[in-house]
C-alpha cells in the first residue's frame, strides 16, 4: 500500500491509501473497511485474532477497527444510555455519542452500509454475506439493553441484522459472526478460490458427506465411488447426497430463494 499527503476541501492534510492496481486482474484493489461501534471493543478482539480472519488483516486484504462508544460520550461518567421516556423496565442508548462516532468516521469516508446488530432485525444468512462482502466500507452498530433510541435507526442505519431468533446479551459476538462470514469471501483470502463457492448454502444445498484416510476404519468403509477416481461421477454422487441431505434436513432450503 502506498500512502500519499494530500490536501482535502477542508484544507486540512490528511493521510489517504490509495488503492493498489492488480496488474493481473487488470483492475484496482481495495481493502474492506469495517468499522465497529461497541461498549466492548475487547469482545471484539479474539475472533480477529486467530486463523483467517488473522490472516486477512495481515494480508491487507481487510481492516477492521473498533471504536470505544463510551469514549463519544460527553457525561461525567461516560453514560451510554439512558431511561426511556414512556417509562419501563431497561436502558435505552442514547443518540448522542452514536451520532458523533458516526459523523466522525463518515467525515473521514463514505460509507456503503451503516448496520444495526439488533435481535429484530432481518435473520442474517449467505445471501447477505454475499452482498456485504462486494462492499467497500461499512459500519456495524452493536446494540445493548433494550435497544438504541430509535432516531439513531431511522436517520442512520441502513440494515438491521440478527443472527437467529434467540437473545444475546449485545451485539458484539453477532458482529463477529457476520465479520467472519464476510470476511472469508473476500478475493484472496481463502488459499482455494474455489472453496467458497462450494460451501453449504452457497447454491441453497448443504455441503455433502466428505471423508479422509483411512479408507476403512474399523469395518466403516468410504463409499466406493469415492475411490473410483471417476470425476465427473463422483461429482454427481456429491450432488445427489447434498441434495438428499437438504431434503432431510433443510428442506425449507429448497423451498425458497430469498436474498439470493
Ligand atoms: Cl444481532 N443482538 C442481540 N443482542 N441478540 C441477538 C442478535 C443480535 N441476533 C440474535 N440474537
Amino acid at each position: 500500500m502506498s500512502f500519499f499527503l494530500i490536501k482535502t476541501h477542508k484544507n486540512v492534510l490528511n493521510k489517504i491509501k490509495l488503492p493498489e492496481f492488480d496488474t493481473k486482474k487488470n483492475m484496482y484493489f481495495y481493502p474492506m473497511r469495517i468499522d465497529i461501534i461497541t461498549t466492548l471493543p475487547e469482545l471484539m478482539e479474539s475472533p480477529f485474532s486467530a486463523s483467517i480472519l488473522k490472516r486477512a488483516i495481515d494480508k491487507e486484504l481487510v481492516e477492521v477497527h473498533s471504536h470505544q462508544l463510551r469514549e463519544y460520550s460527553n457525561r461525567r461518567h461516560k453514560q451510554v444510555d439512558d431511561y426511556q421516556f414512556g417509562g419501563g423496565a431497561g436502558m435505552v442508548m442514547t443518540i448522542e455519542p452514536i451520532s458523533r462516532c458516526i459523523e466522525g468516521l463518515k467525515s473521514e469516508r463514505d460509507y456503503d452500509e451503516i448496520i444495526y446488530m439488533t435481535p429484530d432485525g432481518k435473520t442474517f444468512n449467505q445471501g447477505i454475506a454475499n452482498q456485504l462482502s462486494t462492499r467497500k466500507n461499512i459500519i456495524i452498530l452493536c446494540g445493548h439493553y433494550k435497544g438504541v433510541d430509535q432516531r439513531v435507526r431511522d436517520v442512520y442505519i441502513t440494515k438491521e441484522i440478527s443472527i437467529g431468533d434467540y437473545v444475546l446479551s449485545g451485539g458484539e459476538l453477532a458482529a463477529s459472526i457476520v465479520c467472519d462470514a464476510v470476511i472469508r469471501l473476500l478475493p484472496g483470502v481463502l488459499g482455494d478460490e474455489t472453496s467458497a463457492l462450494t460451501d453449504s448454502f452457497q447454491d441453497d444445498l448443504l455441503a455433502p458427506p466428505v471423508y479422509t484416510r483411512p479408507a476403512d476404519w474399523n469395518g466403516h468403509k468410504v463409499p466406493e465411488i469415492l475411490l473410483s477416481g471417476h470425476n465427473q461421477k463422483i461429482e454427481e454422487w456429491r450432488h445427489d447426497q447434498a441434495l438428499k441431505r437438504t431434503e432431510e434436513l433443510r428442506p425449507d432450503l429448497l423451498e425458497g430463494t430469498e436474498d439470493k
